[in-house]
C-alpha cells in the first residue's frame, strides 16, 4: 500500500526541432486534435480524452523527452510523492500552477533509473470529441495509453515502481539464468496491461509513447493516410500483433525520430494480484505474435531524456544485462 494514488499515464512532453513538421505529422496525418498552440509548443489531445491535452510538442534544439506525466488523485498525493523523493534523495522540483496551460501544480522527479517523471492532479477539462465524427481523421487517436522506457537495471526499477509507487506487473520477460532476472516488465495502475513498460537497454532513454486507437481498422487506415501524406518512411514496424499484451500495434517515428506506437485491443485486468504472464526472452512471438522480427532500429534507437534540474540531456550507461535475443540480427 502507498499513501498516494497514481491514476494513470496522462501526458508525454516530446522535444521537436520543427513545430510545423510535427503539426503536419501528428495532426494532419494521425488525427490528433490541436488544442492549444504557442510560439514554442503545441498541445495535442485524443478524441476520447477530456483532460485538456495528452501530448506536448515543445520546440527545442534537439529531439528527446522532457518528461512523462502521471495523473494522481489529489494534491495530498503530490505532497506524499515529494516526501518519497526526499526520503530517497531523488532529484525533484515543483512546477507552479499555470506554468503549463490549464494545469495545476506539478511535481517532477527522476526515478532511480533516471527517467524524468511528472505527477499532477488538476488539469482543465475540454470538449469531448468522441462523437464529433466530423473531426475524426487519420488514425483517429483516442487517448494516451502508456510509456515504454529503456533502463540499465530493470530489476531495480521494477522493484521501485511496484514497491514504492504501487504499480502492478501484468507481464514480464525473464532471462534464462537461474534464478531468472527480469529483462522487461509491463506495469499498470489503470485496468489494462500497462501504464509504463521498462526494458533492459542503454538508459535512461524513452523508447516510445503508446496512443490508443479504437480498433485495428484505424491502424490500417493510419498506414494508408501516412503513406498518402508522404510519411511512409516514418512507419518503422508493423502493423502487427504483440504476443505480450495481445495488442495490435504500429510503430512510427515522428519527423524528429521520436517514436510513438498506435496501440489497440489489449485486455481488461480485474484483479491486481493476478500473477504476471511470463515470456521466454528467445521467443519472437512475445514481440510479434506472427513471428516477424522487429527492425534493428527498434532495438537500438531510443530518445534521450532531460535532467529535470539542469535541462541538459541525462548521460546514458550500458545495460546491466547483455543477453540479446537470438533472433536479433
Ligand atoms: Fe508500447
Amino acid at each position: 500500500m502507498t499513501d498516494f494514488n497514481i491514476l494513470r499515464s496522462a501526458i508525454a512532453e516530446f522535444l521537436v526541432t520543427d513545430l510545423d513538421a510535427a503539426r503536419e505529422f501528428y495532426c494532419s496525418a494521425l488525427g490528433f486534435l490541436l488544442i492549444e498552440e504557442t510560439g514554442s509548443a503545441l498541445y495535442l489531445g485524443g478524441l476520447e480524452e477530456r483532460d485538456k491535452y495528452s501530448l506536448i510538442l515543445r520546440k527545442a534544439e534537439a529531439p528527446g523527452l522532457a518528461a512523462i506525466s502521471f495523473k494522481v488523485e489529489s494534491e495530498r498525493d503530490l505532497e506524499a510523492l515529494a516526501r518519497l523523493a526526499d526520503n530517497e534523495n531523488l532529484p525533484c522540483r515543483w512546477i507552479d500552477t499555470g506554468a503549463q496551460p490549464g494545469k495545476g501544480k506539478a511535481l517532477r522527479l527522476h526515478d532511480p533509473g533516471g527517467i524524468p517523471l511528472e505527477f499532477f492532479c488538476q488539469i482543465e477539462q475540454r470538449d469531448w470529441y468522441l462523437q464529433k465524427f466530423r473531426h475524426h481523421r487519420g488514425a483517429r487517436i483516442m487517448r494516451i495509453d502508456h510509456f515504454n522506457c529503456m533502463v540499465r537495471d530493470v530489476a531495480q526499477s521494477h522493484e521501485w515502481y511496484t514497491g514504492k509507487l504501487g504499480f502492478h506487473c501484468s507481464e514480464l520477460t525473464d532471462t534464462k539464468e537461474n534464478p531468472p532476472r527480469p529483462w522487461a516488465v509491463w506495469l499498470h495502475r489503470k485496468q489494462n496491461v500497462h501504464d509504463i513498460a521498462l526494458m533492459n537497454g542503454i538508459g535512461p532513454r524513452l523508447h516510445h509513447v503508446g496512443f490508443w486507437a479504437s480498433d485495428r481498422v484505424s491502424i490500417l487506415d493510419a498506414c494508408d493516410v501516412l503513406a498518402a501524406c508522404g510519411f511512409a518512411k516514418n512507419i518503422e514496424r508493423g502493423p502487427g500483433r504483440h504476443g505480450i499484451s495481445n495488442a495490435f500495434f504500429l510503430y512510427l517515428r515522428d519527423p524528429d525520430g521520436n517514436r510513438i506506437e498506435i496501440y489497440t485491443g489489449d485486455y481488461l485486468i480485474t484483479e491486481w494480484n493476478r500473477p504476471p504472464v511470463r515470456w521466454d526472452i528467445d521467443n519472437p512471438m512475445r514481440q510479434t505474435f506472427w513471428g516477424h522480427t522487429p527492425p534493428k532500429s527498434w532495438f537500438d534507437e531510443a530518445a534521450l531524456v532531460k535532467n529535470i534540474l539542469t535541462d541538459e540531456f541525462m548521460p546514458t550507461g550500458e545495460a546491466l544485462l547483455t543477453h540479446r535475443p537470438s533472433y536479433v540480427i
